[in-house]
């Protein structure tokens, strides 16, 4: 058996996690950076890693009950995501491969939220609807990687709530907050939107909804884009499921934990005979657990890096990542 210590350092969250190559999660450790005001400045989240990685990784081991010497493989998110983030997680994977003297492999963010939803979810061939902070993603596996039939041009669908709320004077992250207020209306006032073909824009309706504050109770506003803006994610993803005729869809990333998008995504895939699944709401978000379980997957097709082909990547899209564990 190969244990996997994974950590993730993209944006907001650092997190630990040790999971095993059967595919068990042994432990995952979180620690969220929460901007006292405005989004996420890269280097200020990244001095927050800095100070915080030490005892996440110390609670992560404790959680599993595994001595760092029983650690059998690194694994570290390489990118996408904020530079200054992602150097704090490669550079403590690196000296971990050092001082522990075994292999480290690199992943791709966008890949693990799609593999911890097919591990959790036991589902073998889903169409994904990845939706987060930085990703708004649907894709299908074809051809030896994750296809993409549709997503975003401009901002992705949690960065819009995590926006919005800001202008509505909510702290970071919105999504949360604003999925409980729409739970406390039903008046839908009319808001863009933008589906292009296969993708969708979201900026329009981050204005719209912005300058309706002015003029509508939030509670109403915040219904309104949700209901607006799941029903674009929903168009989409519906027609992706018409064209490829898969049998499961699967939701994952951090927007995925919104019980009123499950809920629309589950009825277009009934619609359409396919079986719904949700990633659980504790491996929505970003986590280790989801680095440390690609990085098994990666490694055991591909091995190790060596430690010049470690720097990380913040800019790289998920269809241009080989994915050889699956055929
Ligand atoms: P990416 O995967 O693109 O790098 P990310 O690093 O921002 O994204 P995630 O943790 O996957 O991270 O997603 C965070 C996003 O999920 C935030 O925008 C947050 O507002 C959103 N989110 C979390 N819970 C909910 C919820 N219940 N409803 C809507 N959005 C939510
Ligand atoms: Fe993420």
């Amino acid at each position: 058996m190969t244990l996997c210590l994974g950590l993730e350092s993209t944006a907001h969250t650092f997190s630990a996690g040790v999971v095993d190559d059967s595919g068990n999660i042994l432990s995952v450790v979180n620690d969220t950076y929460v901007p006292q005001e405005g989004g996420l400045h890269p280097l200020k989240t990244s001095l927050h890693h800095v100070e915080c990685f030490q005892d996440v990784i110390r609670k992560a081991l404790e959680t599993a009950k595994t001595p760092l010497e029983s650690i059998e493989l690194i694994s570290f998110s390489q990118g996408p995501g904020l530079g200054p983030c992602l150097r704090v997680g490669c550079t403590v994977a690196r000296a971990l491969h050092v001082f522990l003297d075994v292999p480290v492999v690199g992943v791709n963010h966008c890949v693990a939220h799609i593999e911890i939803g097919r591990l959790a979810c036991k589902v073998e061939d889903p169409l994904t609807l990845y939706v987060s902070g930085g990703n708004t993603i649907v894709s299908a596996f074809d051809c030896g990687r994750y296809q993409i039939f549709g997503e975003t041009l401009d901002i992705a669908l949690g960065n819009m709530l995590d926006t919005f709320a800001r202008e509505a004077g909510l702290q970071h992250p919105g999504g949360p907050k604003i999925e409980a207020l729409a739970r406390q209306s039903s008046n839908y006032i009319d808001l863009p939107y933008t589906v292009k073909g296969m993708d969708l824009a979201l900026t329009g309706l981050l204005t719209s909804a912005t300058h309706a504050l002015k003029t509508h109770p939030l509670a109403d506003v915040a219904f309104s884009m949700q209901e607006t803006a799941f029903s674009m994610v929903a168009e989409v993803t519906e027609r992706a499921l018409a064209h490829t005729e898969k049998q499961n869809v699967l939701l994952t990333g951090g927007v995925a934990a919104n019980t009123r998008l499950r809920d629309m995504i589950r009825s277009i895939s009934e619609d359409h005979g396919a079986a719904f699944h949700a990633v659980p709401k504790e491996l929505a978000g970003d986590n280790g657990a989801m680095i440390a379980w690609t990085g098994l997957l990666q490694f055991k097709q591909k091995g190790g890096l060596a430690l010049e082909d470690t720097g990380v990547i913040p800019k790289w899209r998920l269809d241009q990542v080989p994915i050889p564990w699956r055929t």
